[in-house]
């Protein structure tokens, strides 16, 4: 049986961002430690506007192909991994516009947060972006990665873990992996009825 895909996002999008290290070294120990096949999405590559669809997503009623290859995308995934920066204590605007480009998408995904900063480790950007994916219907769990301090990990465009960032990794991995089996029935009915012809 195929394994149930994770989508490992990165979250920011400006130019010398440093997601793509960190997004990196997650989707490669996920591939290397879970029972997920992990995706890495790179929300600089999907690179989408500024929200720009004239009806409320949960219509499905897109009219821009940025948007039908974003739900293509996110209808494909099991579960998610956001890797996220904190801007001014809050999710990276490019986080909550992907986020709110679509609805039914998400719905009955378990979501995981891997976020860095300086001392607070980003965590209040996580914590207001893991309100939306609620309100999303996904199932945001609090086991989560927390990096403080993360330009300390960095040298040569890497990004090295140290044994808190894989325990907690490790952690939120099989938990993610629970609850996106405990949620596979829910995900089944709805592909069949919301998302049906998706
Ligand atoms: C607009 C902006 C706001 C920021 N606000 C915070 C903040 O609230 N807390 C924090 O720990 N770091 C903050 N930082 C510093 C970021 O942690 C650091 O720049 C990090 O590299 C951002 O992630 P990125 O490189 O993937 O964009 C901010 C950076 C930017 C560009």
């Amino acid at each position: 049986m195929a394994l149930p895909k994770l989508h490992v996002v990165i979250a920011s999008t400006r130019p010398g961002r440093i997601g793509p290290m960190v997004g990196r070294w997650v989707h490669d120990f996920a591939k290397e430690k879970s029972a997920f096949e992990p995706v890495l999405v790179d929300l600089a590559d999907v690179g989408l506007p500024l929200i720009d669809e004239p009806h409320h997503p949960m219509r499905r009623q897109y009219q821009h192909d940025h948007t039908k290859a974003w739900s293509r995308s996110v209808n494909s995934a099991d579960a998610f991994v956001f890797v996220t920066p904190e801007y001014n204590y809050g999710p990276p605007p490019s986080l909550l516009n992907a986020m709110d480009y679509l609805y039914l998408e998400w719905n009955y995904k378990p979501a995981g947060f891997v976020s860095y900063g300086g001392v607070s480790g980003g965590m209040r950007g996580s914590a207001r972006a893991a309100m939306t994916a609620a309100t999303l219907k996904m199932m945001p769990i609090p086991e989560s990665v927390a990096v403080p301090n993360v330009f300390s990990q960095l040298a040569d465009g890497a990004f090295t873990a140290n044994e808190l960032n894989a325990a907690g990794a490790s952690a939120m991995l099989k938990e993610l992996a629970k609850w996106e089996e405990a949620l596979r029935g829910l995900r089944a009915t709805h592909r069949a009825t919301a998302l049906a012809g998706a």
